[in-house]
């Protein structure tokens, strides 16, 4: 079966599917993305990603392409065309079409909406989880308005390929002071020497992951203590686990930090808890 992407009003062969050459999203990584988790047909936690959209879109001065109800009909129309009962889409919203030129383009200018959406193997997450990743930590090189989805991601592309030519899978940004930030595409938690979840506090300089946000529904349900402070990279190699939380790998355990394990060198049982309540704790939406 062929894969399907909406482009500007149209479903389109995924093969065929384009932008024109001077969108602002590829010249100028002027646009903002969302991706969302699919599972046994459920679209998770839409509410949230949309939310979140539309605080990305504001924060920018850009247009929204059309209404919810709207985006909502075409997305499921995506996945359906696509047959994705688990997987992911992929939206992305730009500032649209327009002579190259910085200042923002006429407010005429439509924005340029795609939707892709993949299948992915649960088993190969499955894999992931069963075995932890390593990473490696980098410097925070990136602008201080990461909270906002932006498609500018060289700073994290590069990052995850430094981690990948060293072996490991994926980087965890560091600021100056030696605190952890968030991962290059996900966010970053440990359980700490008193048992409880710690992650960074999202109001500056990381991204407000949705999963970060359901993760923390999930502990209230299971009576998990957690608390949001800075924590510094020490305190995360002493931890008891360290884990990843984002829509593409709900909660993935981390081993191995600059080659060094954490804890016995095995995923822990905080974040499996977590994974394994975190379907039934999510808002699902049908496709
Ligand atoms: N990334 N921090 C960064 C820098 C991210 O890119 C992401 C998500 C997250 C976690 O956010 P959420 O829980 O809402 O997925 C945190 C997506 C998955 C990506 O770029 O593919």
């Amino acid at each position: 079966m062929s894969r399907i992407a909406y482009v500007n009003g149209q479903y389109v062969p995924h093969s065929d599917a384009a932008v024109h050459v001077e969108d602002r999203g590829f010249q100028f990584a002027d646009g903002v993305y969302e991706v969302c988790e699919v599972r046994n047909g459920f679209i998770v936690d839409l509410t949230r990603h949309l939310d979140r959209l539309d605080r990305s879109l504001r924060e920018l001065r850009m247009a929204s392409p059309m209404g919810r109800a709207a985006l909502t009909f075409v997305l499921r129309e995506v996945l359906r065309r696509n047959r994705v009962r688990n997987g992911i889409f992929y939206l992305q919203v730009t500032r649209g079409v327009a002579r190259r030129d910085h200042y923002f383009p006429a407010e005429t200018t439509p924005p340029t909406l795609t939707i892709t959406a993949k299948s992915t193997d649960p088993s190969v997450a499955a894999r992931k989880y069963a075995n932890g990743i390593k990473v490696i930590t980098v410097p925070e090189n990136r602008w201080d308005r990461v909270d906002i989805k932006t498609v500018g991601l060289l700073p994290n592309v590069l990052a995850k390929q430094q981690a990948k030519d060293a072996g490991a899978q994926d980087a965890i940004f560091i600021d100056a002071a030696g605190n952890v930030m968030e991962g290059a595409s996900s966010n970053v938690w440990i359980v700490d020497a008193d048992g409880v979840l710690v992650t960074r506090p999202a109001e500056h300089g990381i991204l407000r992951g949705i999963t970060r946000t359901t993760a923390m529904d999930v502990a209230d349900k299971l009576g998990l203590r957690y608390v949001e402070r800075e924590f510094s990279v020490e305190e995360m190699m002493s931890a008891r686990e360290v884990f990843f939380t984002s829509a593409t790998g709900i909660c993935v355990p981390i081993i191995e930090v600059d080659g060094k394990p954490i804890a016995n060198g095995h995923p822990g049982g905080v974040s499996q808890d977590i994974r394994d309540a975190f379907f039934e704790v999510a808002e699902k939406t049908a496709i």
